[in-house]
C-alpha cells in the first residue's frame, strides 16, 4: 500500500496513528539532530520528522533527498513543537520510522512554490511541472467544480448532454478553420469545428429539444489573454422557446454556479441593447462595476472656435470621479496613452474641476468657466473631479473612449476582480457592413433570427434590423453568447443571400441545414458560455490559460510537447500533400 493518508489530511486528532505517506519532496531542512522534510501532494503538506539519534541511517538517507524526489515514508503522527498556523495539517508532524525513494529526481528548471522563480516561457515549457504548483491547482480544481455544477443544473433541468463530431465540413463564415486532410479522400479536408452550431440545430429538428454539451471548440485566430485557439464552450440549445425562456434558464445557470462555487447570490441581470451599451460605453461588452458614463458634449463644444472639435463628428467625454487632483505628469500620460497606436486618438482634452468652482483645462482658449460650467453640470462634475474629451468620427471616438474608461477604471481601482457585475446585452444588430469586402456580415452567425417586426427591412435596409440576440457579460468580458435562431428555409435562404451566397453556394456548404428546414424543424434557440473564461473569472483571473492544464502559447504553439510540427515525407504523400518548405 503507498499511502493510508494524503498529504493534507492527518490533524490533530491523528496523534498517535501509525500512517503511510507518498508524495513529493518540497523542501527539506537540516537542524543537526533533526531532519525535516515537506512532503507534498495534490491534497497539501505534511511535515516529515527525522531523528538523526533514533533513527541515524534513515536522517541521512533523508539528507540525500533532493527536491521533488518521490518519496514513501511511514511513521507515527506527533504533536508539532512548533506549530504552523498557516497550513492545515500545521499541528503535526510524522515521525518517520521507515521510508523508500519511489523516483528520484532531476532538479526542476525553477521552484515550485506558489510564487515560482520560473518565467512565463519556461514554465510553459514545463507545464507538467508548473501545473505542481498551488496556484494552477487551484485553478483546475475550480474548473472541475464548475463543470460538475453546470452539468448538475443542466441535467436537473432536463437537457440532455449529446457528442457531436470533431471532423467536420470547412464554411467560410466565422473565423479561421483548422482543417484536417483525409487520407482516404485525396485532396479533401475535414474542419475542426468553431463551434457544434449547427448539429445543435439538427438536434432539435430531430427533437432532442434539450441539448447541451461541454465541448471543445477550435478557431485559428490571433491570440489574446481571453482567446486560445482551442478552447471549450458549455453549448446549449432549446427547442420550442422564446428568447424570453433562454435569458431566465441560463441566468439561473450562471446564478447557481455563483452560488454554489463562490457562495455569492448574483443581483438579478440587468438588460442592456446594444445600441445603448455603445452610446453609454462604447463597448458591446460593458464593465458595469463602475458608471462613468459617456456624455456627448458635441452640442456645448463644437462651433467655438476650437477647430478639432468644430471639424469633429461628435465630442464624447466622461468624468473620473476624484480624479481632479491628476497631476499635469498624470494628465500627460494620459494623453499619451490614447495617442498610443492601438488606441489611436489625435490627442485628449482635459478639465479638473478645482475647489471653489473654477476650471483648468487644456484649452482654456476656447472655453470660458461659464461654458465648463455648463459643461460639468451634464456631465455631474463635481469639485475634485475630472473631466476627460475626445473627439472624432462616431465609432472610433467610442471605441478610444471605451478603452480610456476602462485604463481609468483600472487606475482609480474601480475594476475589483472580487466584485461581479452582470448583463444581458441584447438586441445585436443582424448583419454589419464590412468595407474592405463590400459585404453584408452576420453580426453573430448567419442563422441568427431577426426580430420578427423587422424581417421586411431585410430587403431595404438590413444595417437597420435587429436580431433576436444576446451576449452574457460578467465584469465587462464576455462570457457567452447566442441567438433565437431561423428555422424557416425560406428566411434562411434570404439571409445566405443578404450574406453574398449564392443559392448554389448556400446550397453546397449548408445544404444538410436548409433541407432539414423543410422536415419539422421547430422554433429553437439556444446560447454558448465560453468555460474558460467563466473559470478564470471566478478565479479572479485576466488570462484563460492558466485555467487550461496544457495551454497554447501566444503564438499558438505548445511549447511543452513541440506542436505544431513538420511531418515525415512518407505522412504527406499518404494525404497526398505537397509542402513547399518555409525557410
Ligand atoms: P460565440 O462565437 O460568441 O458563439 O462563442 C461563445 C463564447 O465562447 C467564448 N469564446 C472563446 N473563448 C476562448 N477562446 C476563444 N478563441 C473564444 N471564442 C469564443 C466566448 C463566447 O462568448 N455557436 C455560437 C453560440 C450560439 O449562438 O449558441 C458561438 O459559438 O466567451
Amino acid at each position: 500500500m503507498y499511502r493510508t493518508h494524503t498529504c493534507g489530511e492527518l490533524r490533530a486528532a491523528h496523534i498517535g496513528k501509525e500512517v503511510t505517506l507518498s508524495g513529493w519532496v518540497q523542501r527539506s531542512r537540516d537542524l543537526g539532530g533533526m531532519t525535516f522534510v515537506d512532503l507534498r501532494d495534490r491534497y497539501g503538506i505534511t511535515q516529515l520528522a527525522f531523528n538523526m539519534e533514533t533513527h541515524e541511517a534513515l536522517c541521512s538517507e533523508a539528507r540525500k533527498w533532493g527536491r521533488e524526489f518521490v518519496i514513501q515514508a511511514t511513521g507515527k503522527v506527533i504533536e508539532r513543537h512548533s506549530k504552523n498556523h498557516q497550513i492545515p495539517t500545521g499541528e503535526i508532524e510524522i515521525l518517520v520510522e521507515n521510508c523508500a525513494v519511489l523516483n528520484p529526481s532531476k532538479t526542476p528548471p525553477f521552484t515550485i512554490e506558489e510564487e515560482s522563480d520560473g518565467g512565463d516561457d519556461l514554465r510553459m515549457q514545463w507545464r507538467f511541472l508548473d501545473l505542481r504548483r498551488n496556484p494552477l491547482k487551484n485553478n483546475l480544481m475550480l474548473r472541475h467544480r464548475m463543470g460538475i455544477v453546470a452539468r448538475n443544473f443542466l441535467d436537473q433541468q432536463g437537457f440532455l448532454e449529446i457528442e457531436t463530431p470533431y471532423l467536420i465540413k470547412s464554411t467560410p463564415e466565422g473565423a479561421r478553420d483548422f482543417v484536417v486532410p483525409s487520407r482516404m479522400n485525396p485532396g479533401q479536408f475535414y474542419a475542426l469545428p468553431q463551434s457544434p452550431q449547427t448539429f445543435k440545430q439538427l438536434l432539435m429538428v430531430s427533437g432532442y429539444d434539450r441539448y447541451y454539451q461541454i465541448v471543445r471548440c477550435f478557431r485559428d485566430e490571433d491570440l489574446r489573454a481571453d482567446r486560445q485557439p482551442e478552447f471549450t464552450q458549455i453549448d446549449c440549445e432549446m427547442a420550442f422557446v422564446e428568447q424570453e425562456d433562454i435569458l431566465n434558464t441560463f441566468e439561473s445557470m450562471v446564478r447557481t454556479l455563483f452560488k454554489e462555487v463562490k457562495g455569492i447570490d448574483l443581483a438579478a441581470v440587468p438588460r442592456m441593447t446594444y445600441a445603448d451599451a455603445m452610446r453609454y460605453y462604447g463597448s458591446d461588452k460593458p464593465d458595469i462595476r463602475f458608471d462613468m458614463k459617456f456624455q456627448d458634449f458635441s452640442d456645448k463644444m463644437k462651433n467655438k472656435g476650437f477647430v478639432i472639435f468644430d471639424n469633429a463628428e461628435v465630442v464624447l467625454g466622461i468624468v473620473a470621479k476624484g480624479a481632479g487632483n491628476y497631476t499635469r505628469k498624470q494628465l500627460d500620460e494620459l494623453t499619451e496613452w490614447v495617442k498610443r497606436p492601438q488606441i489611436g486618438a489625435k490627442g485628449l482634452v482635459y478639465c479638473l474641476c478645482q475647489e471653489g468652482g473654477t476650471f483648468k483645462s487644456s484649452v482654456d482658449k476656447f472655453y470660458s468657466q461659464e461654458q465648463w460650467k455648463e459643461i460639468a453640470a451634464q456631465g455631474d462634475a463635481q469639485q475634485g473631479d475630472l473631466i476627460l474629451i475626445l473627439s472624432g468620427e462616431l465609432h472610433a471616438t467610442r471605441k478610444q473612449l471605451g478603452e480610456l474608461r476602462l485604463h481609468l477604471g483600472n487606475q482609480l481601482g474601480l475594476r475589483n476582480p472580487e466584485e461581479f457585475k452582470s448583463l444581458w446585452v441584447m438586441d445585436f444588430p443582424l448583419v454589419e457592413w464590412n468595407e474592405e469586402a463590400q459585404r453584408w456580415f452576420a453580426m453573430h452567425h448567419p442563422f441568427t433570427s431577426p426580430k420578427p417586426e423587422h424581417i421586411a427591412l431585410l430587403d431595404t435596409e438590413p444595417g437597420a434590423v435587429n436580431a433576436n440576440a444576446y451576449d452574457f457579460v460578467i465584469n465587462g468580458v464576455e462570457v457567452g453568447g447566442g441567438s433565437i435562431r431561423i428555422h424557416d428555409r425560406q428566411v434562411q435562404s434570404r439571409m445566405f443571400e443578404l450574406l453574398g451566397f449564392t443559392p448554389e453556394e448556400a446550397q453546397e456548404q449548408f445544404g444538410f441545414l436548409l433541407n432539414a428546414f423543410e422536415y419539422g424543424a421547430p422554433p429553437h434557440g439556444g446560447i454558448a458560455f465560453g468555460f474558460d473564461r467563466l473559470c478564470s473569472l471566478f478565479g479572479g483571473a485576466d488570462n484563460i490559460r492558466d485555467f487550461i492544464a496544457f495551454p497554447k502559447n501566444n503564438s499558438g504553439r505548445d511549447v511543452m510537447i513541440d506542436a505544431p510540427s513538420v511531418i515525415e515525407k512518407k505522412q504527406l504523400d499518404e494525404l497526398f500533400i505537397d509542402v513547399k518548405t518555409v525557410d
